[in-house]
């Protein structure tokens, strides 16, 4: 059976409503709050597994209520939670500011995530066809363990992209940053450029998720550019991890890389008409899909 093997954060969201974000100094008042599941590693495993996808998680919650809650989600999920470690500390959590049109604005908290080490996680049994999925809401050193270690497809999310020594790119194969995080990493304001340089370090693809002007597809031998679909965007937290959930869905499904971006494109944008940060449920994707004649891998 083939894998998506998830590894990253869970955070706890605080999610905090406002027309919109205040300046420097000023204070707004907010028309609604309220927490769920967060942390781009949780998120990404739940929207997998919400498509069918079979995901282990490799995670850290601390000994606390929210840190037991958390796992007793992965279980109502499916998402099997037998490698997360639970850590003497505080789960991590997040605040999350989102504005009238949907924006939002993310502080987090590290907490327990940061406890997670390399030690924590094996991969070494992983198969060839497997998936690998990883952010940058751990240490940098538990995302290039998993990188080296892993022997399938490695994907990373370099959300949000700190990293210190950019030769863990060489142990990417797809990298999936947004705009931010795409200059960030390239350091230039020429996106051919950017593109040019981050694909002299991964081995397969850079893909630049755009929101709702879509998102940028480049390997060695070809560039396109896959638009968004057209919705009314609600709540846009979170819709980078769907992305890549529905991804790595994709291509564990064994799915060309085109169509995967495509098919994650769409899911992404499906995600962000409703509240939240995880994914929509496959019967709702499929409605979704039949109406843009995109299939479901
Ligand atoms: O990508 C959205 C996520 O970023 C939130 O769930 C928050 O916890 C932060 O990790």
């Amino acid at each position: 059976m083939v894998l998506i093997h998830v590894v990253g954060s869970y955070n706890l969201d605080l999610t905090v409503k406002v027309d919109r974000f205040p300046e420097d100094g000023e204070t707004v008042f907010s028309n609604e709050v309220r927490s769920g599941h967060g942390g781009k590693g949780s998120n990404q495993a739940v929207s997998a597994s919400r498509l069918s996808g079979k995901v282990k998680l490799y995670a850290a919650v601390g000994n606390d209520d929210v840190g037991r809650e958390a796992i007793s989600f992965w279980e109502s999920e499916r998402v099997d939670s037998k490698n997360v470690k639970v850590k003497n500390g505080r789960t991590g959590s997040a605040i999350i500011l989102v504005d009238k049109k949907g924006n939002n604005r993310i502080i987090v908290n590290r907490g327990s995530n940061f406890l997670l080490d390399p030690e924590d996680v094996d991969l070494s049994a992983s198969k060839k066809d497997d998936v690998l999925l990883t952010q940058m809401e751990v240490k940098e050193s538990v995302v290039r363990k998993s990188l080296t270690e892993f022997n399938g497809i490695r994907i990373l999310n370099p959300a949000p992209s700190i990293i210190s020594d950019l030769r863990l790119l060489e142990n990417v194969d797809i990298l999936t940053p947004n705009e931010i995080e795409f200059k960030e990493l390239s350091s230039s304001d020429d996106i051919q450029d950017g593109i040019d340089l981050i694909l002299r370090k991964v081995k397969i693809a850079v893909i630049i998720t755009l929101g709702e002007r879509g998102v940028i597809m480049a390997t060695k031998h070809k560039r396109v550019m896959i638009d968004s679909v057209k919705v009314n965007p609600v709540d846009t937290t979170g819709a980078g991890d769907v992305f890549n959930a529905a991804l790595a869905f994709a291509i564990e499904r064994g799915t060309t890389l085109e169509d995967a971006v495509g098919f994650a494109n769409a899911v992404a944008g499906l995600s962000v008409t409703t509240e939240g940060a995880l994914g929509p449920k496959l019967d709702e994707v499929k409605l979704f899909l039949d109406k843009l004649n995109i299939k479901i891998p």
